[in-house]
């Protein structure tokens, strides 16, 4: 059993994670598009916005237990949907499915997942999960996913509005991202110096991305799926296609990637059940504001008529209370549970949660909040958070 006491925070994880995670990978996740503005703006945001210290406030009896689209969680969080996670980790997703099992809270596969849904619903005993759609121009391969994650108890779908078309992150194109990475001398080299990533891999039949291969027309082998995929974003995907799929699927809808009030509107009449604010971490339009900047608007905006989630830059507990004050009901998170994975696997997840969760908890109380259901602005200072308000 590994020993995490002495990990104290998401900072711990992410530097264990880079010296224990191949290159291309770790760069993957800790990446944004282009100059990275808006990915570091995610985070650098967050840490304006001040909290009201309170005193002398009965600080007994704490919850940070809440709902998320009607499902109870152990904390207003969720495993965020990132592409690759069995890449970080061998076996990534179950890892991190069961983490978020065992602690309480949702766990999202990524369409672009290694770990297909199936895998994911026998490792955790078919316990309800989330699964994030990318509209693809092969509207039967949509049609199957749909169908595959209904039989498989996932319980409410996110499809995510911001990724028509790919933005750039410069590493990746520089590194040769591919899953399983090829045997270039540079890859080989890199390799050679993570041996406990590698003994790990070896032991999964799972190094690819396994919702899609054997499962889309003409995809059997690696370069069919790496061709079929680059073609295959949709970028005719429209407020159309959003009615289809809410329909096909029939269940709980999240939509994914909304930044801005006027598409936030379109949603709520689209019928979803929630939103999330989010620039999909930084990786797409650099120069978009941060997350927790564009969330005030949009709770002005929609937030009586549905669910308001953000994700993006939430690195602690103290981001999860911000964000909720702001009016985000949920918050969702990537890089933080990445780390994570990448450090120690599945204890490193869940470490991850705990560290986040014991932020929260305390964090509530100094602002004199027993129940993170009573958090609101007025825990914040005027004046401090970027956005609307202040
Ligand atoms: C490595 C990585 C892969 C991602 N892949 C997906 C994906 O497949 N589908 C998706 O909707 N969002 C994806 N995202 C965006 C996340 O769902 C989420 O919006 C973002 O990570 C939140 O920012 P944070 O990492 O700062 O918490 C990815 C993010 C990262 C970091």
């Amino acid at each position: 059993m590994t020993d995490l006491s002495r990990i104290t925070c998401i900072e711990d994880l992410r530097r264990v994670a880079k010296r224990r995670v191949p290159r291309m990978f770790y760069d993957y996740a800790d990446s944004g598009s282009w100059t990275e503005s808006t990915y570091r703006a995610n985070e650098d945001d967050f840490q304006k916005i001040k909290f009201r210290q309170r005193v002398a406030v009965n600080m007994e009896g704490r919850s940070t237990r809440s709902t998320m689209v009607g499902q109870e969680v152990a904390m207003p969080v969720a495993i965020a949907p990132t592409g690759l996670t069995g890449m970080q980790h061998a076996d990534g997703e179950i890892l991190a499915a069961r983490a978020a099992k065992a602690f309480g809270i949702p766990f999202t596969l990524s369409t672009m997942s290694i770990c297909s849904i199936e895998d994911v619903a026998e490792a955790t005993g078919r316990h309800p999960f989330w699964f994030q759609l990318y509209v693809m121009k092969d509207r039967d391969f949509i049609e199957r996913l749909i169908d595959r994650a209904k039989a498989a108890n996932v319980t409410a779908l996110q499809l995510t509005l911001d990724l028509q078309i790919l933005g750039q992150r410069h590493k990746d194109i520089k590194n040769g991202l591919s899953a399983p990475p090829k045997p270039t001398l540079a890859n080989l080299l890199d390799l050679a110096t993570k041996p406990r990533w590698c003994w790990n891999m070896l032991q999964t039949p799972r190094r690819t991305f396994r919702n899609i291969a054997g499962h889309a027309k003409g995809v059997d082998d690696l370069s069919s799926l790496s061709s079929w995929t680059a073609q295959q974003f949709d970028p005719q995907l429209n407020w159309g296609d959003v009615e289809w799929i809410k329909k096909r699927w029939g269940g709980k809808l999240i939509l994914k990637g909304i930044l801005d009030a006027d598409d936030a509107r379109l949603a709520v009449d689209s019928g979803a059940d929630a939103l999330i604010v989010s620039n999909h971490g930084g990786r797409q339009l650099d120069g978009a504001p941060s997350s927790i900047a564009a969330l005030p608007h949009i709770v002005d905006a929609v937030g009586q008529r549905i669910e308001v989630w953000m994700d993006g830059g939430v690195r602690s507990g103290q981001d999860v209370l911000r964000a909720r004050a702001l009016g985000a009901r949920g918050t969702l998170i990537g890089r933080a549970f990445l780390y994570g994975l990448g450090a120690y696997g599945e204890a490193g997840v869940t470490r991850a949660l705990q560290i986040i969760r014991n932020e929260l908890d305390l964090s509530m109380a100094f602002c004199g909040r027993t129940q993170i259901d009573a958090v609101d602005r007025s825990i914040l200072l005027p004046g401090s958070c970027p956005g609307a308000v202040g």
